[in-house]
C-alpha cells in the first residue's frame, strides 16, 4: 500500500530520539574521550594536508597558505562548537541529520543527510586519490617499480584556477602520449578499507589508533627534519604574487577539505561510552590538534621550497626528495600513506553509520541501509555499498573536483548546523545541554558569517555543482522518503509509526 506523504516540517522529539538509543540492534559502547579524539584526527589528517596543500599555495595564497590555514580553522572552530553543543544534547548517532531533525524539520534534515554523503563519500574518493598519489611517488622513488601510467589517473581532469575541463593525457615508457584511463591503486585501498570495516568498529578503532600514532609522528618529523631546510626568503613576498590577500581566503577554502572529518566523531555518538561529555571533548580536541600541525607543515613546506615550483601531486614528499633526503622521504612518504589510510577509513566508517540512521526514520530502505550484520555488529550492506561508490569516484574523477565538491558541501552542512544550534536555543530552552556554546548568538553568528564567506570563495562553478546534487536528494526525497518517514504521518496506522528500537 502506497503511503501518505509526510509532514515536511515534522521535528523528531528528542525524547524519542533518546529512547531509540535503549535496546534493540545497537552497536557496541567501545568508543573513550583518548579513541574518539583519534578517530577525528585520523579522519581529519589526510589528503588535504598532504596533497591539496601544494595546489591552494601554488594557485592561490603562496606561503600565506599559513593564514588560510588558520581562517579555516577559526571557521571549522565556531562550527565544532555548535556541533559539541547538539552532540551532547542529542547523542544519537546520525551527526548533523540527526541534529537537523530534532531541530529544523525532516526536510531540512533530509537536505543534510544527503549533503553528509557528499561529505563523507565523495570525500573518501578524494581521500583515496591522494593515496594513490603517494602510492606512486613510493613505487616509483622507493620500489623503482613503473606501473603503467594509464592505470594512475582519471581519464579526466579539471583546471583548479580557470575551471577549464580537459582529457588527461599521460606518457608511456615508449615516449607516446596517451589518455589514462583510471585510479587502480585508488580502487585498490578502497577495497581493502571496506574489507576491515564489515568486519567491526572495535577492530577498525584499534587499526585507527596505531595509524594515527604513526601519522602524528610522521607529521612530527616532517616538522622537525624540514625546519633545518626552511630558507626563510622563500617566505618572502609571503601573499601570491597575482592573488594578493584574496588568495588568503580562496587558499583557506581550497584546503578547507583539509579539516573535514573532525565533525565525523559525532556520528560515532552510538559507540561512545559516555557521548554527552566525550564527543564535546573530542570534537575540540582533535580540532585543536589538526589545526597546530597544518600551520606548522604549511610554513616548513612553504620555507623549504618556493610556491611557485611547490610539486602538486605529492608536495611533501617532493620537497623532502628535492632536498636530497632520501631515506627521510621513504619514511614520510610511508607514514602519509598509512595517514591517509586512517583518513579513508573513518569516512567509510562514518557514512553507513550516517545512512543507518536516515535508514531507521524510514528515509531510505531500512531493510538494506539499517541491516546490522549478525555477527560482527556492522552497518555490513551499506559499508559494502559505500565501498562501492567510493571506489568508483576515485577511480575516475579527480582529486580536486571532488574536493571542492566535499568542500561546498560541508560548508553548507556547517552553516546549518550553526543555524540549527541558534534556533533551538530559542525554541527548545529546557532540553538540557551538558555542552554550551559560550556567547551564543555571537559564535552561531559568526560560523555562519565565516563559513559561508569560504562557500562564496568556492565560486560559482562550485555552487552550481552542489545546487545539483541537492536537486537529486529532494527528487530521492518527493518520490520516496516522504513516503516511508516514520514521523509526520498522522493518518498512518499505528503500527506503522512505531519507530522501531
Ligand atoms: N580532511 C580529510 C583529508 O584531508 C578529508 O583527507
Amino acid at each position: 500500500m502506497r503511503h501518505q506523504p509526510s509532514n515536511m516540517f515534522a521535528r523528531k522529539p528528542i525524547a524519542t530520539l533518546l529512547a531509540e538509543m535503549s535496546g534493540g540492534e545497537r552497536l557496541h559502547r567501545v568508543l573513550g574521550p583518548v579513541a574518539l579524539t583519534s578517530l577525528g584526527v585520523g579522519a581529519t589528517i589526510g589528503a588535504g594536508i598532504y596533497v591539496l596543500t601544494g595546489a591552494a599555495a601554488h594557485n592561490f595564497a603562496g606561503p600565506s597558505i599559513m593564514l588560510s590555514f588558520l581562517l579555516a580553522g577559526i571557521g571549522c572552530g565556531f562550527a565544532a562548537l555548535c556541533y559539541s553543543e547538539l552532540a551532547s544534547m542529542v547523542p544519537v548517532a546520525g551527526s548533523a541529520y540527526t541534529y537537523a531533525y530534532a531541530t529544523l524539520g525532516e526536510l531540512v534534515a533530509w537536505i543534510i543527510g544527503w549533503d553528509l554523503v557528499l561529505e563523507y563519500a565523495i570525500g573518501s574518493a578524494a581521500v583515496a586519490n591522494g593515496w594513490s598519489n603517494y602510492f606512486v611517488e613510493f613505487t616509483r622513488h622507493m620500489l623503482h617499480i613503473q606501473i603503467d601510467p594509464r592505470l594512475l589517473s582519471p581519464p579526466w581532469d579539471y583546471d583548479l584556477k580557470t575551471g577549464q575541463f580537459f582529457f588527461n593525457t599521460v606518457t608511456l615508457a615508449s615516449g607516446d602520449a596517451v589518455n589514462a584511463w583510471l585510479n587502480l591503486p585508488a580502487i585498490g585501498i578502497v577495497a581493502i578499507i571496506t574489507a576491515v570495516l564489515v568486519v567491526g568498529v572495535r577492530e577498525s578503532a584499534g587499526f585507527n589508533a596505531a595509524m594515527v600514532l604513526l601519522n602524528i609522528g610522521v607529521i612530527l618529523t616532517i616538522i622537525g627534519v624540514g625546519a633545518v631546510y626552511v630558507d626563510p626568503s622563500n617566505w618572502r613576498p609571503f601573499l601570491h604574487e597575482e592573488k594578493g590577500w584574496t588568495g588568503v581566503a580562496e587558499g583557506a577554502a581550497r584546503i578547507f577539505f583539509a579539516y573535514i572529518g573532525f565533525d565525523s566523531i559525532s556520528t560515532h555518538a552510538e559507540e561512545a561510552r559516555n557521548p554527552q561529555r566525550d564527543l564535546a571533548i573530542g570534537i575540540m580536541c582533535s580540532l585543536l590538534i589538526c589545526s597546530t600541525l597544518y600551520i606548522a607543515v604549511a610554513a616548513i613546506l612553504t620555507g623549504m621550497v618556493s610556491y611557485r615550483s611547490i610539486d602538486v601531486a605529492a608536495p611533501l614528499a617532493a620537497a623532502f626528495r628535492q632536498k636530497g633526503l632520501t631515506f627521510a622521504t621513504g619514511l614520510i612518504t610511508m607514514g602519509i600513506l598509512a595517514g591517509l589510510t586512517s583518513s579513508l577509513l573513518v569516512g567509510n566508517l562514518s557514512q553507513p553509520r550516517i545512512l543507518m540512521a536516515m535508514a531507521r526514520d524510514g528515509m531510505l530502505p531500512e531493510g538494506f541501509f539499517a541491516a546490522v550484520h549478525p555477527r560482527f555488529k556492522t552497518p555490513w550492506k551499506s559499508t559494502m555499498l559505500v565501498g562501492l561508490v567510493v571506489a568508483l569516484g576515485a577511480a575516475f574523477v579527480p582529486l580536486n573536483f571532488l574536493a571542492d565538491l566535499v568542500s561546498v558541501g560541508t560548508l553548507f552542512a556547517f552553516v546549518i548546523v550553526c543555524a540549527a544550534v541558534w534556533v533551538l536555543r530559542y525554541k527548545n530552552p529546557e532540553i538540557h545541554r551538558p555542552f554550551r556554546v559560550p556567547a551564543l548568538p555571537l559564535i552561531a553568528a559568526m560560523g555562519i558569517l565565516v563559513n559561508g564567506g569560504l562557500m562564496f570563495s568556492l565560486g560559482r562553478d562550485n555552487w552550481i555543482r552542489l545546487i545539483v546534487w541537492l536537486s537529486i536528494g529532494l527528487v530521492i526525497y518527493f518520490a520516496y522518503s516522504r513516503y516511508h518517514t516514520k514521523l509526520g504521518r498522522p493518518q498512518l496506522p499505528q503500527e506503522d509509526v512505531q519507530i522501531e528500537v
